[in-house]
């Protein structure tokens, strides 16, 4: 809708968010865990883009690192051309609140409020009105308005995860941060919400960054980003839940040949029951 992001320059590719030679270290000594271990990558602007790779791979930690929740041991982290390092805790906070959006697994509402005041909560701890025009149509777009004035309690958990959903995108922001949306619905509740963020990326202009364990969920994206020990392994342009399974089932049996165990692999659970 506004035309912020450059979506409109054909060939000329935008990121909306990106890191630049990655590298998180958690502990330090023998503990030490090198959780990203030098990771390129951009997240176009306009694009709807998964984040995959077996457990402990560092998909939460890229993510974190990527939307200012956390912070590089070296490199850099940007959004747009806003380098999340060189700031300040309180612009660090102005920028999280002002250009980024999040949802979070366990949806993260404030109980106390209700449907609508959970949606412009962002707008009103800035102190704006926000879009109204923009508020109303995605108020629609989530399917929500007959609960406005509801409270999360008595919302389902696929409601309560749309309410998130309308939350994260409320202030138009430059991206928006998902981290296992879908990882507490069931498999209809799930789709909705991904076909939530599909329609607002391909309807509305908005740019998603989503860590998924779900070939299916991964497939509603135009990218996915694979990872593994803390690597960038690939990209898959228009994925399919098969071929993200394949590509997957591939790290798991490398990294169970290195370990000499077989590794955790929550992708191939997660497809059990909601494939045809
Ligand atoms: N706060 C922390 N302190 C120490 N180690 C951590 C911390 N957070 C993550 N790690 C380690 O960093 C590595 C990457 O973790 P991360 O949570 O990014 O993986 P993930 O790919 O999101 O895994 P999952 O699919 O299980 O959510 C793991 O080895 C993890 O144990
Ligand atoms: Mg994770």
């Amino acid at each position: 809708m506004s035309a912020s992001n450059g979506q409109v320059a054909g060939a000329v590719r935008t990121d909306a968010a990106r890191v630049s030679g990655a590298v998180k270290v958690y502990g330090s000594g023998d503990t030490a865990v090198r959780a990203l271990d030098g990771v390129d990558v951009g997240f176009p602007a306009g694009r709807f883009t998964a984040i995959m790779g077996p457990s402990g791979s560092g998909k939460s930690t890229l993510m974190h690192c990527a939307a200012g929740l956390d912070t590089l041991t070296s490199g850099a982290a940007f959004i747009g051309d806003t380098e999340l390092g060189a700031l300040d805790d309180r612009r660090l906070t102005l920028l999280r609140r002002d250009r980024i959006g999040f949802v979070f697994q366990a949806f993260n509402l404030v109980p106390t409020l209700t449907v609508a005041e959970n949606i412009t909560l962002p707008m009103d701890l800035a102190g704006t009105r926000g879009d109204r025009e923009w508020t109303e149509a995605l108020i629609d777009v989530v399917g929500l308005r007959d609960r406005l004035h509801h409270r999360p309690a008595e919302l389902s958990g696929g409601q309560q995860q749309r309410v998130a959903v309308a939350r994260a995108f409320a202030g138009q922001p430059d991206v928006v941060f998902a981290d296992e949306p879908t990882g507490n619905l069931d498999s209809r509740a799930g789709e909705e919400v991904l076909g939530l963020l599909g329609r607002a990326v391909r309807g509305m202009g908005r740019t998603v960054v989503m860590v998924t364990h779900d070939p299916v969920a991964a497939a509603h994206a135009d990218e996915v980003v694979f990872l593994a020990d803390g690597r960038l392994m690939d990209r898959m342009e228009s994925p399919t839940a098969d071929r993200v399974l394949d590509r997957l089932k591939a790290f798991d049996t490398k990294s169970a040949a290195r370990s000499g165990t077989s590794a955790t692999m929550p992708a191939a659970r997660s497809t059990e029951g909601t494939r045809p």
